[in-house]
C-alpha cells in the first residue's frame, strides 16, 4: 500500500512524478505529496487523489534535478494534509516518504522528543527524518545516515529519502515492502511498482529486502544495510507502457476483463504442446509433483478464491489431497503437515504481505515452495522454488479480473500435469483449452449488452446472492467479492446445497438470487436449489450453458458450452462485467474503490 516515485536527472522533475503517482495511484489514494529538490527543498502536499494536487501544481515550473512523489493508503494518522507524506525533519532540510509500518515508533519519537525534536503529524514515518537528522549530526553521508536510522526500526518499510545537504541524490532501503530502481541513461528512477517506470525504461533494477540504493544521475549503486555495496545486472522486463494505460476504455476494470482472452492465449504460449495435446510446465519439476503426497496452497482474495478452484480441479483430475487457506490465518496457524508436502502461493502482485509470510511459512517447515504470480521480480519470486509466471500484464484496477483467470488457467494447467504424471493424460480438456480464448472473446461479444441492461435493471440491488456447487461455487465466492468490492453491494456467495442449513431464511419474495449451473455433473442438484429459491419468491438469474435452458430461471445468461472443468473461465466474465455495470449505475469509483488498494503490503 502506498505509492513511491523518485527521479533524478535532467527531465522537469515535477510532471515526471506528478505521472508516476498516477500510475501508482491504485495503491493507496487518500492523500499525496512532492518535494522537489533545488537549490530550495519545495514541498507540495494535499488530502485526496493526485488529480486534486496537481490542480494545486498546474501552471508551476520547478528547477531542480531530484524529486520524490508519494500516494498514501493510511494506516497510522487519518487522511489529512498534515498526515500526508514527504514528512520533514526539524529544519525542512530533509524529507522523506516511506510505505510499511514502524511498529516501533512510539518509543522512538518519545525519544526524540526529549531530544528536542518537533513533530507536526500523527505518522509513524515522521520519526524517520528526525532520526536520520540525529544520524547527521556524526554521520558525513546521507546513505550512511540512512542505514544507521532504519537500523533503529522495526518493521516492514520502503523508504525515499532526500536531503538539501546531499543535492542529487535520492536514498532508497526496502526492508520488505517493494521498491523498484529504473536504469536510464543519465537519468534513474525510483518506484514502488514497475508500470510507474515503464514510459521511460525497462530495464529494472530489484531492490531485494534488507538492501539500499543511492540514486544518482550518474547510476545506482547497491548496499546491504550494512553499508556493504552489491552488484547486480538489470532485468529487462518484457512489459511495455501500452500495457499499463487505458486504451480508450472509461476504466482500467473494462479494458482489464476485455483482454482476458489475450492473457489466457499468452499464457498457455510455451505451456501445451499442441500435437499431442500435453501440458508443459517446465517451471514446476516433474519429480517434485510426482513425489507430492499433498499439496497445500495459500494466497489472499481473490487469489484465493483461485485457489478454491484449483483444489476442485487438482483433486478432482489428479487425485492429489489439496489444502487451501486464506493466507493471514495459515501463517499463525500450527498446521500439522503431512510427509510429501508441497506448498503453492498464489498472488497477482507478488508482493502481498501475508501471502509472503505464508510462503515462509513453508520454508521454515522445509517444504517445498511453488509460486504462481504475475510480476517479475515481486518478492514472492524470490523467496519460493518454483515460479509459474501467468501473462495478464500489468494490472492496474483494484478489483482483479485477468489476474483471476489466468490463475485459474495456470491451476487447469497444473491439474493436468499432475493427472498426465500418474499416467492419465487429458487429451479431450486439453484441446478444448485452444479454444478457450474465443470462446471468452464470444462471451463478451455476446453478453456485455445483456449484463448492462440486468445491471440497469438492478441498479437499486443491495443485497444479492450467488450460488454454485464445486467449481462453480469458487466463482461464486469471485463473483460476490467483486460486487461487494467495486459496487458495495453487500453479496454473499453460498456453496448451493448449504443454503437450506440457514441462508435460505433470508430469502423472500423478490429476492434477487444468481445460479451458476456450468458443472453438468451437478446440473440436477443445483436444478433443486433453483427450486427452493423460487419456492421462496426469488428473482433468479442462471449462468449455463445452452442445455441448462431447462432451469426455471427469470433470466438466463447462456454460455458458450465447453467442458465443465473450464467452465468457470466463461462463468467469471459476465460476473466481472455485472460488478463493473453494477458500480456504474451506483456512480462508484471503479477503478480505486473506497479504503482498497491493489497492493496489500501490511498486515
Ligand atoms: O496481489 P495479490 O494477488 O496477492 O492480491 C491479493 C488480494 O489482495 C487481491 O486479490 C484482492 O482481493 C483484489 N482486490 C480482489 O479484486
Amino acid at each position: 500500500m502506498c505509492g513511491i516515485v523518485g527521479y533524478v536527472g535532467p527531465r522537469e522533475v515535477l510532471p515526471l512524478i506528478l505521472q508516476g503517482l498516477k500510475t501508482l495511484e491504485y495503491r493507496g489514494y487518500d492523500s499525496a505529496g512532492i518535494v522537489i529538490l533545488g537549490e530550495d527543498l519545495s514541498l507540495f502536499k494535499r488530502q485526496g487523489k493526485i488529480n486534486a494536487l496537481e490542480k494545486d501544481l498546474q501552471g508551476l515550473h520547478l528547477d531542480g534535478r531530484t524529486g520524490i512523489g508519494h500516494t498514501r493508503w493510511a494506516t497510522h494518522g487519518a487522511p489529512t494534509e498534515l498526515n500526508a507524506h514527504p514528512h520533514l525533519d526539524c529544519d525542512g532540510n530533509l524529507a522523506v516518504i516511506h510505505n510499511g509500518i514502524i511498529e516501533n515508533y512510539l518509543q522512538l519519537k518519545a525519544e526524540l522528543l526529549r531530544l528536542g525534536h518537533h513533530f507536526r503529524s500523527e505518522t509513524d514515518t515522521e520519526v524517520i527524518p528526525h532520526l536520520i537528522e540525529e544520524q547527521l549530526k556524526s554521520q558525513s553521508s546521507l546513505l550512511g545516515a540512512t542505514l544507521a536510522a532504519s537500523a533503529q526500526m522495526e518493521g516492514a518499510f520502503a523508504l525515499a529519502v532526500v536531503s538539501k545537504r546531499f543535492p542529487n541524490q535520492i536514498v532508497a532501503v526496502r526492508r520488505e515492502s517493494p521498491l523498484v530502481l529504473g536504469v536510464g541513461k543519465g537519468e534513474n528512477f525510483l518506484a514502488s511498482d514497475i508500470p510507474a517506470l515503464l514510459p521511460y525504461t525497462r530495464d529494472i533494477l530489484i531492490l531485494n529486502n534488507n538492501e539500499a540504493a543511492l540514486i544518482e544521475e550518474s547510476g545506482i549503486q547497491l548496499f546491504t544495510l550494512e553499508g556493504k555495496a552489491l552488484q547486480r545486472q538489470p532485468l529487462s522486463i518484457d512489459w511495455d507502457a501500452k500495457m499499463a494505460e487505458r486504451g480508450g476504455y472509461e476504466h482500467y476494470m473494462l479494458k482489464e476483463i476485455h483482454e482476458q482472452p489475450q492473457a489466457l492465449r499468452e499464457t498457455m504460449v510455451g505451456h501445451i504442446d499442441w500435437d499431442h495435446s500435453l501440458v508443459l510446465l517446465p517451471e514446476f519439476p516433474d519429480d517434485l509433483l510426482t513425489g507430492a503426497r499433498r499439496l497445500y496452497i495459500s494466497a489472499c482474495g481473490t487469489a484465493y478464491h483461485a485457489g478454491i478452484a484449483g483444489k476442485y480441479l487438482i483433486e478432482s483430475l489428479a487425485g492429489l489431497p489439496v489444502e487451501v487457506e486464506i493466507a493471514s490465518e495459515f501463517r499463525y496457524r500450527r498446521t500439522p503437515f503431512v510427509e510429501g508436502s508441497l506448498g503453492l502461493v498464489i498472488s497477482q502482485s507478488g508482493e502481498t504481505m501475508d501471502t509472503l509470510a505464508a510462503l515462509k511459512r513453508f520454508k521454515e517447515q522445509g517444504i517445498p515452495t511453488l509460486a504462481i504470480t504475475n510480476v517479475q521480480g515481486s518478492s514472492v519470486c524470490r523467496e519460493a522454488d518454483h515460479i509459474f509466471y501467468t501473462k495478464a500484464g500489468p494490472e492496474i484496477a483494484v478489483a482483479s479480473t485477468k489476474a483471476y483467470l489466468t490463475q485459474v488457467l495456470s491451476l487447469i494447467l497444473l491439474a493436468v500435469k499432475l493427472s498426465q504424471l500418474k499416467g492419465q493424460p487429458q487429451p479431450e480438456l486439453v484441446c478444448e483449452l485452444k479454444r478457450i480464448p474465443l470462446l471468452a472473446e464470444r462471451v463478451l461479444a455476446e453478453l456485455e449488452k445483456t449484463v448492462q441492461e440486468y445491471a440497469n435493471r438492478m441498479r437499486f440491488l443491495d443485497d444479492y446472492f450467488i450460488l454454485g456447487r464445486g467449481l462453480d461455487f469458487a466463482s461464486a465466492l469471485e463473483g460476490a467479492l467483486k460486487l461487494k468490492e467495486i459496487s458495495y453491494v453487500h453479496c454473499e456467495a453460498y456453496a448451493a446445497g448449504e443454503l437450506k442449513h440457514g441462508p435460505l431464511a433470508l430469502v423472500t419474495q423478490g429476492k434477487q438470487v444468481c445460479i451458476l449451473a456450468t458443472q453438468r455433473n451437478l446440473f440436477a442438484k443445483t436444478l433443486s436449489n433453483l427450486k427452493e429459491v423460487k419456492a421462496r419468491g426469488a428473482e433468479v438469474l442462471a449462468l449455463s450453458f445452452p442445455d441448462g435452458n431447462e432451469l426455471e430461471a427469470d433470466e438466463i445468461w447462456s454460455l458458450p458450452p465447453t467442458l465443465d472443468p473450464l467452465g468457470p473461465l466463461l462463468s467469471m466474465i459476465p460476473l466481472q462485467l455485472f460488478a463493473y455495470y453494477m458500480a456504474k449505475e451506483k456512480g462508484c469509483d471503479i477503478d480505486q474503490p473506497r479504503n482498497l488498494a491493489k497492493s496489500v503490503t501490511v498486515e
